[in-house]
């Protein structure tokens, strides 16, 4: 299974998201996760070092007679039960777009991707566009949802994060995105200071779990 994380707008929570997603899948019992990080962030926000090797778009770069197990072998092994697709250096080209998520999607683990900000076509768009899950992470802000309401692609659900104080509801997102919230994440100060000390890899907080009724929506 294949579930494409992305947002409308910078900075609502969406890599922390997806890492907390592919944490609580590869935490269930099971056959594992794969994070696929399409924006940059997803290794610091694990807590590991900066990957020095190649990954997707050194991937997406290479000739189409570059053989497709090529992708398996630059996952680098997080956690039990989760390894981690780096995302490599430069252009995320789209040649290779289509073959990328037949691949992505016949693998034996779920793979979650982070799809970061979608800001035009390309590889990252098809990839939100065609995964079997397409979740657009939002806050309760009428500025993103806004936003949402003409995004370039379709989400097939909404994870709202939730933070104390706002006006907005539940009802307000699926009725500007037109798409049902499928999970909601607390955002919690704990987790930000996780992730600001690179422990988030250790560690479930509880606020992600709720993350895993996303599956079934
Ligand atoms: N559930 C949460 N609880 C508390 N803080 C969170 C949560 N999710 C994200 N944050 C914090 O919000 C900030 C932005 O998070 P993140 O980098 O995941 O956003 P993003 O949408 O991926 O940003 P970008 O558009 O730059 O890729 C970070 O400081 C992060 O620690
Ligand atoms: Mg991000």
């Amino acid at each position: 299974m294949l579930i494409a994380c992305w947002s409308v707008k910078g900075g609502v929570g969406t890599t922390v998201t997806a890492t907390g997603f592919a944490l609580a899948l590869a935490h269930r019992a099971g056959s594992g996760c794969l994070l696929v990080d399409m924006a940059g962030d997803a290794s610091c926000c694990l807590g590991l070092a900066e990957p020095s090797g190649a990954g997707l778009a050194d991937w997406l770069r290479a000739s189409s007679s570059a053989p497709p197990d090529a992708l398996v072998r630059l996952q680098v092994p997080v956690a039990p039960g989760l390894a981690l697709l780096p995302r490599g250096t430069g252009p995320l080209l789209s040649d290779r777009g289509a073959l990328l998520v037949q691949l992505l999607g016949a693998l034996p683990q779920t793979v979650v991707v982070d799809c970061g900000l979608l800001a035009g076509p390309g590889v990252v768009q098809r990839v939100a566009a065609q995964a079997d899950r397409s979740l657009l992470v939002s806050r309760l802000c009428v500025l993103g949802l806004r936003q949402a309401a003409h995004a370039l692609v379709r989400p097939s659900g909404v994870v709202v994060l939730r933070e104390p104080g706002r006006a907005l509801s539940i009802e307000d997102v699926e009725q500007a995105v037109g798409a049902p919230v499928v999970a909601t994440v607390a955002v919690d100060p704990s987790v930000a200071r996780l992730v600001d000390a690179g422990l988030l890899a250790g560690r479930l907080p509880r606020s992600f779990a709720g993350l895993l009724e996303a599956m079934a929506a």
